[in-house]
């Protein structure tokens, strides 16, 4: 297959970008989207040019690294995938491919395809997780009866990668989903719910502080999300979020 890749060019937060065209021959069906680019970027080295920075780490759709823009649609044109687990036969001969990075004011640039995506740990770091005796004298997580289907909602709110497709894909760079998510996972378990009030209030306070936008229930982030974390999540957290203001 030959392809045309335009990609976004940009040397660091503060450079101005531009998309740069590079021809493609020979790309296989069977490569996935990430070798497809470890082939330019071999080539380009061969060349002695700048290679294309882009993230990338487990390449196996779990550690949520992999973001890329392609053609306009976070992770691309496949469903419930991410970026390295797509592959090219989703292409045909003669294409021509637009990458570009996440694009999000709490996302800066840091060089090529690859944005800063921090700002997620801070709003994990300010309630995503439950506090836990571990002196010695922890009481078994499965002493405790969970009903099956909490169990698994809880479970598919954690299977998040906190990839951010979610913002980008939204037309205000919402962060609800995946702060949703996050919270949704400690809230429908009877361990999360003894810090729930502050959670939600803290992890919604950090999310704004960040400089992600409202949620105005466009439902992009969900079509987008490689996950399928459903929009279920922000009605829930909304509702954890209208009870602790209640609750004071
Ligand atoms: S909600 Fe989905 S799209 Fe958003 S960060 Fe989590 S896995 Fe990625
Ligand atoms: S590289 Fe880990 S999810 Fe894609």
């Amino acid at each position: 297959m030959n392809l045309v890749l335009k990609i976004w060019r940009q040397d660091n937060a503060e450079a101005k970008g531009k998309m740069v065209e590079y021809p493609m021959s020979n790309v296989e069906g069977d490569m996935s989207f990430l070798e497809m680019l470890d082939v330019l970027n071999e080539d380009l080295i061969n060349k002695g040019e700048e290679p294309v920075a882009f993230d990338h780490d487990c390449r196996e759709g779990i550690c949520g690294t992999c973001s890329l823009m392609i053609n306009g649609e976070p992770h691309g044109p496949d469903r419930l995938i991410t970026t390295c687990q797509l592959h090219m036969r989703k292409f045909n001969d003669g294409d021509t491919i637009v990458i570009e990075p996440f694009r999000a004011t709490a996302f800066p640039i840091i060089k090529d395809l690859v944005v800063d995506r921090n700002a997620f740990e801070r709003i994990q770091q300010a309630g995503g997780f439950i506090s836990v005796n571990t002196s010695g004298n922890t009481v078994d997580a499965n002493a405790i009866p969970i009903a099956k289907d909490m169990a698994d909602e809880a479970m598919d709110a954690a299977t998040c990668i906190g990839c951010g497709a979610c913002v980008a894909a939204c037309k205000n760079a919402s962060a609800m989903l995946f702060t949703s998510a996050k919270v949704s996972q400690f809230a429908l378990l009877p361990q999360g719910r003894v810090e729930a009030t502050d959670r939600v209030m803290n992890m919604v306070r950090q999310m704004d502080l960040e400089g992600f936008g409202n949620c105005t229930n466009t439902g992009a982030c969900e079509v987008e999300c490689p996950k399928g974390i459903s929009l279920e999540n922000i009605a829930r957290m909304n509702r954890e979020y209208m009870s602790a203001i209640v609750k004071g």
